[in-house]
């Protein structure tokens, strides 16, 4: 190759190398991604029917600079004027207590539900090693003092749908066997469990509904049409979207709203829509 051609091919890809970094750097962390999804119900009440949940998962509050941007998102979101709102975890990303004066920020913001909002913890909400209860306990009252009922292997029943809300798996209160055995198949039912590798162990005293998961941000980064190369869980098949596990149960993983760290290529930060549907007979 000629030194002109050389140098002419160098800079190109030294340019489309820096375009990249800056996209998956300043853009895309901050590109919300609406999606909308259809989530037929068994058992469930008419007056439900067509009515609408948003899902918001790790919202990852920590960085001053990033303050903005959540908050917008939540004036976005409200704009769907959802039905139901479930947080799934992963609202902070714990560092000192500085935290909890930017979630109080934050969440004077939050999306809520006409009808409801309720949420559950994340192993971030659990502060170092995902083990002080102190953290997770400061956390769960700003949260409820900002109208989110957060569940804790609890469960609550509005107009006749019943959402269980899983501890987190990695933190020292996951124990969803008690509350799992409580579920009444012949009612509508819908579990938040932030991690989905929860989905593959012996809790679940055959449950058949929708979980509604976070926890992997989808990768965070990803080449097309490949899988992402680095996800936080056990089971790497659990990357985003919907699985279905043909025994009854649904798994729905949200690609987060936030992020650790800020770096997000093809993988856009989501905020998600179902729309509650009676389950038909053929079972779809
Ligand atoms: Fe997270």
């Amino acid at each position: 190759m000629k030194r002109r051609n050389f140098v002419k091919a160098s800079s190109t890809i030294a340019a489309t190398a820096l375009m990249t970094g800056l996209y998956a750097w300043q853009i895309e962390p901050f590109w919300i991604d609406f999606e909308h999804v259809k989530m037929p119900v068994k058992n469930l009440p008419k007056k439900l029917i067509g009515k609408r949940i948003m899902q918001i998962s790790d919202v990852h509050v920590g960085n001053d600079f990033e303050l903005d941007f959540l908050i917008n998102a939540f004036e976005k979101a409200k704009r769907y004027k959802p039905d139901f709102v479930f947080y799934t975890g992963d609202f902070i990303s714990y560092v000192n207590a500085k935290q909890f004066k930017q979630l109080t920020k934050v969440f004077k913001h939050a999306v809520k539900g006409k009808m409801g909002t309720f949420g559950v913890l994340g192993n971030h909400d659990y502060g170092y090693r995902w083990s002080q209860i102190k953290v997770a306990n400061a956390v769960t009252k700003i949260l409820r003092k900002s109208g989110i009922g957060i569940l804790s292997n609890e469960k609550v029943n509005i107009r006749g749908l019943n959402i269980i809300g899983l501890d987190d798996y990695w933190s020292p209160r996951y124990n969803p066997r008690p509350i799992l055995r409580t579920v009444n198949k012949r009612m509508a039912n819908i579990v938040l469990c932030h991690n989905p590798d929860v989905c593959d162990l012996n809790v679940w005293n055959n449950y058949d509904g929708w979980i509604l998961s976070g926890h992997t941000h989808g990768g965070q980064c990803k080449p097309p049409f490949l899988k992402p190369p680095i996800l936080p869980v056990k089971n790497k098949r659990y990357t985003s979207g919907k699985f279905d596990f043909e025994d009854g149960r649904t798994l729905y993983i949200n690609r987060a709203l936030g992020h650790s760290k800020q770096i997000r290529f093809n993988v856009r930060p989501e905020i998600t829509l179902f729309k509650l549907d009676k389950i038909q007979h053929d079972g779809t």
